[in-house]
């Protein structure tokens, strides 16, 4: 039995767009307005060729569709509609809020956001708008009610995409006056904002409202919570903006999803807060083709846009062909790692492979950065690869709303990020994705598919939990986290999690203060390691020996017992790892950064405790992930490896790429990929109808 979303839902949005594209959504940016018309009608049949059903209009086009204030022009946007239209192809329309234009950046120069170091920005880019000031503003809606208004019906239409990457951070005079609303918002007096941002220390203290202001650069250190606050301030008004714009849009086409995209990695925006508000999570993604390993943190990102919308399917809106040129060296793909990447982001949850861009632009900042049509022109192995993935991709129509199921969960929270990167602290380097990705890493390799979850998640459907460095914690989440392991729940935690409450202001008794009960353990003082390549020997309490670097600390145990301790330098005979028992469940706490050798059994340890095992035994470089729903099941096996690989596929099932039947030990290509579609049996479409 299907249970069918209801109309007016995210997934009913997205469900029907599916439908009406026949499947995953394949395609890119495409940017006509800088070509002759000529090249649109060539564009419109090479796209077909390709199997692209749906391409993103507009994103950059704000110059081309109100060429002076009040004139708009769509006359050209429509021809380019109408052709997408008559060639089957589906459109993604942007609000192009990203790039105000000349003319008005002319007329309110002001509109360019200020660094905290006083400088202007110039024009001649993109992004260069203080999002709080209210011309821009009022002229970013103004064109989103146009543009809702005159494309709403047009039977090209499928999404919307509302501005670009929302990122950019102002400490201008508007930015100053929307932070101080913000403040006044959230404090419910100017004492309390003092009490919050401890502001007795250097002599800080404001007796008035007017002298509140953002953080631009003082004279040396900057108060680190009202730092925190201005994190918080700038994705809440990026978002209002987002919202207000979405706003207008779904009273024109109240049917059709509308999205932004997001960036892997970024810090500005806390995605929990925006996907909330998104119908669907849409990622750019741009692993550098150097760095062998960057399918582990692409992994690590696709998840989070995975869990972001609770594993609703998201979208990969865009992605590079080939080469990009943001690096200092900008190399191409090796031959099949545009397909793998591909099948990766599907296998992690994402129904849309899209690039950026259509045709790589002859000029202008981008280009260098490759397109699904190069400067050469079709007839190159990019283009035959493109067209590959298009024809294949359709027949996986099928595998679009399937989800993927998790019993790990690892805790990825924008507060945490923010708080733990202020400065001032132990060591200025400490990079909060470098600690998650460093936790994930284990559960990877060993094919275990986790969810991730911010601190204020429900972590009841959870047998496993893992806070990596989850510096701030507020006394509701603490105290839920220790319900989670009270009722039977399996938790990891590792070093500077814990340290400070919602202010930003630290928990005094000893680290890691809003965890010590759990943990049965406490740190009285905290110790980096200092030296380069600096280590500390391990005695591990099952007999094996290891080594920690970079963190170390002076723990106590209290009610824990100790898994492992030092037996070198200055904290020689104290507890490293330690594990508690807490009502029915156990908090297991890794104070130092152990080498991997601790690291990696340790966690799979935990997870077969908590009963929760790999999808498939399979060597290091394979990935394997299964997508179900709706009576069916697809598992996916990608092999990352530039060497064959041999995999025990057990039942295994029809291979939707090579239309033939896997089962046993098959061995997958370098960089090779299967979807196999798996027999279902009746039981287990019954439990996913009832569950
Ligand atoms: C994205 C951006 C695109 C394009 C792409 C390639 O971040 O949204 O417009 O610039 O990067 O660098």
């Amino acid at each position: 039995m299907t249970i069918e979303p209801d109309a007016h839902t995210a997934e009913h949005r997205l469900k029907t767009m599916h439908q009406r594209l026949g499947g995953i959504a394949y395609g890119g940016d495409y940017n006509p307005e800088q070509w002759p018309r000529e090249v649109w009608l060539e564009d419109a049949k090479l796209m077909q060729r390709a199997g692209v059903n749906l391409v993103t209009l507009a994103v950059f086009s704000w110059s081309r569709l109100e060429t002076a204030d009040g004139v708009y022009d769509f006359g050209w946007l429509d021809e380019v509609m109408d052709l997408m239209h008559e060639h089957g192809i589906g459109v993604d329309l942007a609000t192009p809020d990203a790039v105000p234009p000349a003319w008005l950046i002319a007329q309110h120069p002001d509109i360019l956001p200020v660094l905290a170091d006083g400088t202007t920005f110039g024009f001649g880019s993109r992004q260069h708008f203080d999002v709080s000031h209210p011309v821009y503003r009022k002229k970013a809606m103004a064109i989103a009610e146009r543009m809702g208004e005159h494309y709403a019906s047009h039977p090209a239409l499928r999404m919307w995409h509302v501005g670009n990457e929302y990122g950019p951070v102002s400490y201008g005079p508007h930015a100053d006056k929307a932070f101080r609303e913000w403040l006044q918002r959230k404090y419910s007096s100017l004492d309390e904002l003092n009490q919050a941002w401890s502001t007795d220390v250097w002599g800080q203290l404001y007796s008035d409202w007017s002298q509140v202001n953002a953080p631009a650069q003082p004279r040396t250190w900057s108060n680190p919570s009202r730092r925190l606050d201005y994190h918080r301030f700038t994705s809440d008004s990026l978002l209002e903006h987002y919202k207000a714009e979405r706003d207008i849009l779904r009273r024109h086409t109240p049917d059709l999803p509308i999205v932004t995209n997001f960036m892997r990695f970024y810090k500005t925006n806390d995605y929990w807060a925006w996907a909330a508000e998104e119908d669907a999570v849409a990622l750019d993604i741009y692993p550098d083709p150097r760095d062998e390993d960057a399918h582990v943190a692409a992994a690590l990102n696709f998840d989070l846009m995975r869990s972001l919308r609770k594993g609703q399917p998201w979208l990969v809106m865009e992605q590079a062909t080939g080469a990009v040129s943001q690096w200092p060296v900008n190399v191409s793909k090796l031959p099949g790692k545009m397909r793998l990447g591909s099948y990766q982001a599907i296998a992690q949850g994402a129904d849309s492979i899209l690039f950026f861009q259509w045709r790589q632009a002859k000029g202008g900042t981008e280009r260098f950065h490759s397109g699904m049509v190069n400067h050469a022109g079709p007839n190159t192995r990019i283009f035959h690869e493109v067209c590959e993935l298009g024809q294949e991709l359709k027949n996986l129509a099928g595998i679009t709303g399937t989800r993927s199921t998790a019993r790990a969960a690892v805790v990825f929270d924008w507060d945490c990020w923010w708080a733990l990167e202020l400065g001032n602290s132990p060591r200025s380097d400490l990079s909060y994705t470098q600690e998650v990705l460093r936790l994930y890493r284990p559960l990877f390799d060993a094919n275990i598919t986790v969810d991730f979850v911010d601190t204020k998640s429900d972590l009841s459907a959870y047998s496993l939990v893992v806070l990596p460095a989850s510096y701030l914690l507020t006394d509701e989440v603490a105290a839920r986290i220790e319900q989670y392991v009270h009722d039977g729940g399996r938790l990891v935690v590792s070093y500077l999690s814990g340290i400070v409450d919602q202010d930003n202001t630290i928990r005094l008794g000893g680290y890691p203060g809003a965890l010590r009960k759990v943990l049965g353990a406490w740190s009285e003082e905290m110790h980096p390691l200092a030296g380069e390549g600096e280590e500390v020997k391990l005695e591990l309490a099952d007999g094996g020996a290891g080594s920690a670097s970079y963190w170390t600390e002076h723990l106590h145990a209290e009610t824990a017992e100790v898994l492992a301790s030092y037996s070198s330098g200055r904290l020689a005979g104290s507890p490293a790892i330690t594990q508690n028992r807490f009502g029915s469940g156990s908090a297991t706490y890794i104070s130092a950064r152990v080498d991997s050798g601790v690291l990696h059994p340790l966690l799979l340890d935990e997870c077969a405790a908590a009963g929760v095992v790999p999808l498939l035994e399979a060597l290091r470089g394979v990935q394997v992930r299964r997508r179900s729903g709706d009576g069916k099941s697809y598992l996916l096996v990608l092999n990352h490896n530039d060497a064959p690989a041999s995999v025990d596929v057990l039942d295994g099932g029809m291979d939707l790429l090579s239309g033939s039947r896997v089962q046993g030990t098959v061995e997958v290509p370098p960089f090779g990929v299967l979807v196999l579609e798996e027999s279902v049996s009746e039981e287990s479409v019954t439990a996913e109808a009832t569950r």
